[in-house]
């Protein structure tokens, strides 16, 4: 029998993604001592200098199977969620490669909404109340009977950018119309929840739950959370004691991780990968916003560099099915990344700018790069979310001063950050 992947020390693993999220995973997974080659489809400048790229587009389905049986691929890591949702997982499994990630089936619980808010229901998991609509008058006519603020989503994958918590029926209807206007898919309507957001990730093998870690992001644009949502605009981890404390994560495990996860293995859809609970810590305890299939971005910015174990031999435990074969550990001290991005995201932006300052870094402050490539030797912005500047501290302001100490060294054309990342008071 040929030694099992855990027992090899020269594997070819392909990195599917091109985000932050993905140069953080490859950061941790260039340390492994299973690893001998690394591979990132499509990459960016960050994982071109650690890594190789290879000209693959993460939603490019086809191809990347056909990549990795070819190119004699050992184990494939997933990062984003629309290669998951379609698919990705399933047929590289038909084509005999194991991979990190869910199964289209079980990667419902973030591509449909509708999916994921049923499930909750079904089992009381707590989370806001939800009508789903298609049609623009019943819509608007429901909206209107309803206290602000209160939130529209349409029902599907926007990067989440497809959320308005609308502060009057004003901005709500407006959101209505735009969706509902234009022959979507459809709506749902939800009760807002007051609190303080945290996001909580385990790794989970299907039926069991690994220990979990929790990160605070950032998603409106501009500093005090105004202005559109964005993918995220900066985070750090763990959330302060108030909101994430030994008490609240065995609650959390209890009453939402367990029990989503029992629900979907007893579908017929066990998920394995990283689940990420969304939630609201309310008056009346942990409430779901959200699941995702996937780590967030730019929370794994903050998290990977937590985990003290193999990243490579937990992701291959869990992809087996064992998470408790994984020796998790994380360790405790606080991280902080600040988002750079290009004026005008999560709208319209220019990219191609030449990106300075990048080898400027104070020691222990790490740059992720996001919308980066490299052009003769230069790198230039190339997305919205530019670069991700993450620091370690023996405590949250310690960590927050120093990424922002490295971000204030990073110059690139129309570049701008929120200010206020990790200021708790
Ligand atoms: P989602 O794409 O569902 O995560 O929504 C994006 C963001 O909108 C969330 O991270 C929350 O900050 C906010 N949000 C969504 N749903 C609610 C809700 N029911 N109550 C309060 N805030 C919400
Ligand atoms: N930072 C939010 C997400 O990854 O969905």
């Amino acid at each position: 029998m040929p030694p099992s992947l855990l027992e090899r020390s020269d594997l070819t693993v392909l990195l599917v993604g091109s985000g932050g999220r993905e140069h953080a995973f490859a950061t941790r997974l260039v340390e492994s001592p299973r690893l001998d080659t690394l591979l990132v489809a499509p990459g960016n400048a960050g994982t071109a200098g650690i890594a190789t790229n290879v000209s693959i587009d993460a939603d490019d389905v086809d191809a990347l199977v056909a990549y990795s049986v070819e190119s004699g691929v050992d184990f494939v890591v997933v990062g984003p969620e629309v290669p998951l949702a379609a698919g990705l997982v399933d047929r590289l499994d038909s084509a005999g490669v194991l991979a990190f990630g869910p199964t289209a089936a079980a990667a419902r619980i973030e591509s449909s909404k509708r999916f994921a808010k049923e499930l909750m229901q079904e089992h009381g998991v707590p989370t806001a109340s939800m009508m789903s609509f298609t049609d623009f008058e019943t819509a608007s006519e429901y909206v209107m009977a309803q206290e602000t603020p209160i939130v529209v989503k349409v029902d599907g994958l926007l990067a989440g950018k497809g959320v308005v918590v609308a502060s009057d029926h004003e901005e709500a209807v407006r959101a209505l119309r735009e969706w509902l206007g234009q022959g979507g898919s459809g709506v749902l309507v939800e009760e807002f929840m007051a609190g303080q957001e945290i996001s909580v990730f385990a790794f989970v093998d299907g039926e069991r739950v690994s220990s979990m870690i929790a990160a605070c992001d950032y998603k409106p644009v501009g500093d005090g959370n105004v202005g559109p949502n964005t993918g995220g605009m900066g985070s750090y981890s763990p959330p302060v004691s108030a909101v994430w404390n030994p008490e609240m994560d065995s609650r959390i495990r209890r009453e939402i991780m367990e029990p989503v996860v029992a629900a979907l293995a007893s579908k017929g859809s066990p998920f394995r990968g990283i689940l990420y609970a969304g939630l609201m810590i309310t008056v009346d305890g942990p409430k779901v916003v959200e699941f995702n299939s996937r780590l967030g971005d730019p929370e794994a910015q903050v998290v990977l560099p937590r985990l003290k174990s193999d990243l490579l031999g937990v992701l291959i435990c869990v992809a087996q099915g064992d998470v408790s074969a994984a020796s998790l550990e994380w360790d405790d001290q606080s991280h902080v990344a600040v988002v750079l991005a290009s004026e005008g995201y999560p709208g319209k932006y220019a990219t191609g700018f030449p990106i300075d300052g990048l080898d400027e870094m104070p020691p222990g402050v790490t740059v992720y790069h996001a919308g980066t490539r490299l052009e003769d030797g230069a790198v230039l912005t190339d997305g919205g979310r530019v670069l991700a500047v993450s620091a370690p501290g023996g405590t949250l302001q310690e960590a927050r001063l120093r990424a922002y100490d490295g971000a204030a060294r990073i110059r690139f054309s129309d570049s701008f950050y929120r200010g206020d990342i990790a200021l708790v008071r």
